[in-house]
């Protein structure tokens, strides 16, 4: 598989952080995430200029799957559960999460339900039982020891990594949550659909 390049990494993560900058709390509006998470599966008519004449052609956008990965009712404070999104593929193991706190993207009555990828940005350390309820946090990674914070869609609080974690996009249709997007790039992967 083709890994990212450092420089295109970085090029990522800084795009990333001007989706989510700004203060400690949601940091941006549920139609932007969704906006800059999405990617889809459709072919579409874009309009093509060749010389005078305009010509329709085809074009293929990607899209991700809605999958029910949990209910709400059935969530404990930082008890996580782990799902695998958005295919079956390398590195699509996550985990959710009921904070008892606001995160940004948070989703349920005190928008403190989260969803991230588990696999570390630096170089693919598993993060996999690494939930602390008291920090909100997940880490340290048990390769280089990056952490990041689960309240502020995964940013690094410590160690080698320079990109967020991959923050899964949720929604609530009455009791069940939905994993709809991935914002951010999972690790190993140059397309976070092309697993
Ligand atoms: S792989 Fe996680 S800090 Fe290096």
């Amino acid at each position: 598989m083709t890994q990212p390049t450092k420089k295109l990494r970085k090029k990522r993560q800084k795009t990333d952080a001007q989706r989510i900058e700004g203060g400690k709390k949601c940091l941006m509006s549920r139609r932007a995430f969704l906006l800059t998470s999405g990617t889809a599966t459709a072919t579409v008519m874009v309009a093509m200029n060749a010389g005078d004449a305009e010509a329709q052609v085809p074009a293929q956008i990607a899209t991700y799957p809605r999958k029910k990965i949990a209910k709400l009712s059935e969530l404990e404070n930082d008890v996580p559960i782990d799902f695998v999104y958005p295919d079956e593929g390398a590195y699509a193991e996550g985990m959710l999460v009921k904070m008892g706190v606001e995160g940004g993207g948070g989703i349920g009555p005190d928008k403190d339900v989260v969803a991230f990828n588990y696999f570390c940005t630096h170089q693919g350390g598993p993060l996999m039982g690494s939930y602390k309820g008291d920090t909100k946090s997940l880490g340290a990674c048990p390769l280089h020891l990056s952490t990041y914070d689960l309240t502020r869609h995964g940013i690094l609080i410590s160690g080698q990594a320079y990109q967020s974690l991959p923050q899964v996009l949720l929604e609530l249709d009455g009791d069940d949550i939905y994993a709809v997007g991935v914002f951010g790039l999972i690790f190993g992967r140059y397309d976070n659909l092309q697993g």
